[in-house]
């Protein structure tokens, strides 16, 4: 029994050591606001932050890119990316919950590229 208790106060205090390590890692939120490069159409300010505020484990923005600034630009020159491929991931997102009725970002062309 006193065992029992003593090793499960060990996994607790080990998983407040974990979890305080990986705290540490995730810290780097990058930049609240983020100007992206939207070619022809003008540029579109992402606000990066709210964002986060709303999806705390990063994706699926972070599963087509890295945790990097410029890097969509720099994926789409090495033809890691196509062009648009983000777009239509951030596009679809706002469908869907715009379709189930819930407050999301723009959909239409000028709503995210402002010239
Ligand atoms: C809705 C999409 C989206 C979500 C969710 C998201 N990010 Fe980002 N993140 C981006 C974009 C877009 C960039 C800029 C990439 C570029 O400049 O090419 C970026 C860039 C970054 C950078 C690079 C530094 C910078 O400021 O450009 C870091 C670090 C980062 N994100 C961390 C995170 C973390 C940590 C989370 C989750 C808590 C997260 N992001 C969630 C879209 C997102
Ligand atoms: C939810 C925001 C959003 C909406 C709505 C949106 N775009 Fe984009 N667009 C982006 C982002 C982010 C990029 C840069 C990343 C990429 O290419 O996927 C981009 C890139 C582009 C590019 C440049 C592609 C290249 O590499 O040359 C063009 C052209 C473009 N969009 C046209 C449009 C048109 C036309 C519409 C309306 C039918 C539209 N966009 C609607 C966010 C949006
Ligand atoms: C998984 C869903 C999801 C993805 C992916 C996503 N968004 Fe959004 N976006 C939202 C939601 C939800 C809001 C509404 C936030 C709010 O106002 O509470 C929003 C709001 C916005 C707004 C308006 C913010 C404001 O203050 O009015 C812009 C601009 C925007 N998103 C651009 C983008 C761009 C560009 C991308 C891709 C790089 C993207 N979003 C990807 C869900 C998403």
């Amino acid at each position: 029994m006193k065992t029992g208790i003593i090793f499960r106060a060990m996994i607790i205090s080990g998983s407040i050591l974990l979890s305080a390590v990986s705290s540490g890692a995730a810290d780097d939120k990058g930049a609240e606001s983020i100007v992206l490069n939207g070619g022809s159409l003008g540029s579109i300010t992402f606000p990066h932050a709210v964002h986060q505020g709303i999806f705390v484990d990063c994706k699926p923005c972070h599963d087509l890119f890295p945790k990097e600034a410029k890097v969509i630009d720099k994926m789409k020159a090495e033809g890691k990316l196509q062009k648009k491929n983000v777009m239509n991931m951030c596009i679809k997102c706002h469908k869907d919950l715009t379709g189930k009725g819930q407050t999301a970002g723009p959909t239409v062309c000028m709503g995210c590229h402002k010239k």
